[in-house]
């Protein structure tokens, strides 16, 4: 009688774990590649978005380089507040409640101030190109208005920079700004209301930490504000590239990770940490500046955002970079100590940035005119 044939494993236990292996490798690869997409070409989109401006022949095409001009003006989380009606011999500029921050933002200042950075845009651009224009602003209506009737191109050297600027958040080299490049920076022209507080001593610039870290402190202890953030952020490359808004991490100098690791690492973000990451940022800088105005209103927001991007606008015209640190603006329990803080007697602080020279950094996107025009 023939022997029964021993029973045998379909797979040896090697060969199991051989294939386990090739099998996690290929899924993790998978995930990544996806994550990653290396096919997508991020410069090239950036590019096309930060163009310099077209001088069209046509006055709907010029109308529409305009509007894209005044796109690529800062706003808070890159949340792009806006919407453009072009009009026969007006450009309006409105807010688009659907991207507010009621968090950071609950009473839409920084929206507001946003609005007044896209039309400081618009309006550098509209005289460059050939037009008049005559601004209405937000007191009775709940948008900006942009009167245009043709003029002769008026050349402005911040015209040239709008393509250049960018909300430089790296650590800088802790060189003085020249003095030549301060008087500069202090001879900005202003907005009626709207002022100007240099701080550039030691003692001074100790103050404001002390003010950046009790904001720090607030903000990243709040649930809900970090929920809002991760909203915004873009962790990599793909979710920068679909969405073209929001805060893409690269350009905070972050690591692309997967979304699922980015949103554990920055909700397990601990204050204190944040209030040192911040600290170490203001004190590379040369200086910092706050903005302020008289009124609390909409158009003291809109005026404000304006002196904002002018001076943004001159910084790189002289290779000098700046980054906000609006915490203690933000957090309203701290604003009006802060104002105290700042000898501010008659003047709301709005907006606070510290400059500095440092390399550029990879640049933000926008989302195209179709998206914007209403
Ligand atoms: C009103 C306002 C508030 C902002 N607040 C902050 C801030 O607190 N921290 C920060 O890093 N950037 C802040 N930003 C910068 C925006 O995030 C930035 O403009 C946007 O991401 C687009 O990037 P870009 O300015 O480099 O083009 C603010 C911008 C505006 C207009």
């Amino acid at each position: 009688m023939m022997d029964k044939p021993e029973s045998r494993p379909m797979l040896s236990r090697r060969d199991f774990l051989k294939l386990l292996t090739v099998g996690g490798v290929t899924v993790t690869g998978g995930y990544l590649l996806s994550e990653y997409a290396p096919w997508l070409d991020f410069n090239q989109q950036a590019d096309q978005i930060w163009r310099p401006f077209d001088m069209a022949s046509t006055i709907p095409a010029q109308m529409r380089e305009l509007v894209h001009y005044a796109t690529l003006a800062a706003n808070g989380h890159n949340t792009q507040p806006w919407k453009f009606a072009i009009k026969e011999n007006a450009i309006e500029i409105h807010p688009d409640y659907t991207r507010r921050l009621p968090v950071v933002d609950p009473s839409n200042r920084e929206l507001w101030i946003s609005l007044g950075c896209a039309l400081e845009n618009l309006l550098i651009a509209t005289c460059a190109s050939g037009f008049a224009p005559e601004v209405s602003y937000p007191d009775t209506t709940d948008f900006i208005n942009v009167r245009l009737t043709t003029d002769t191109p008026q050349s402005n050297p911040l015209f040239d920079t709008i393509p250049n600027r960018q909300n430089t958040r790296s650590e800088y080299d802790g060189q003085p700004v020249k003095n030549v490049e301060m008087d500069q920076l202090q001879a900005l022209s202003l907005e009626p209301g709207v002022s100007l507080r240099f701080i550039t001593t030691p003692t001074d610039l100790k103050t404001v930490l002390e003010y950046v870290n009790q904001g720090n402190l607030s903000q990243y202890a709040d649930k809900a504000f970090i929920d809002e953030l991760i909203y915004w952020l873009r962790f990599n490359k793909k979710e920068s590239l679909a969405s073209l808004d929001g805060l893409y991490s690269v350009c905070s100098g972050n690591p692309e990770v997967p979304r699922l690791l980015g949103k554990a690492f920055v909700a397990g973000t601990k204050p204190q940490q944040q209030a040192d990451v911040d600290a170490k940022k203001l004190r590379s800088s040369s200086g910092a500046v706050v903005i302020a105005s008289e009124a609390d209103d909409k158009s003291a927001w809109v005026r404000t955002g304006q002196v904002y991007e002018r001076m943004a606008l001159t910084m790189t015209s002289l290779n000098i970079k700046s980054a906000f640190l609006n915490q203690p603006i933000e957090m309203t329990k701290i604003r009006s100590q802060f104002q105290s803080a700042m000898g501010l007697d008659n003047s709301v602080p709005q907006l606070l940035m510290r400059f500095g020279y440092a390399d550029a950094m990879p640049r933000s996107l926008r989302r195209p005119i179709e998206a914007v025009l209403l």
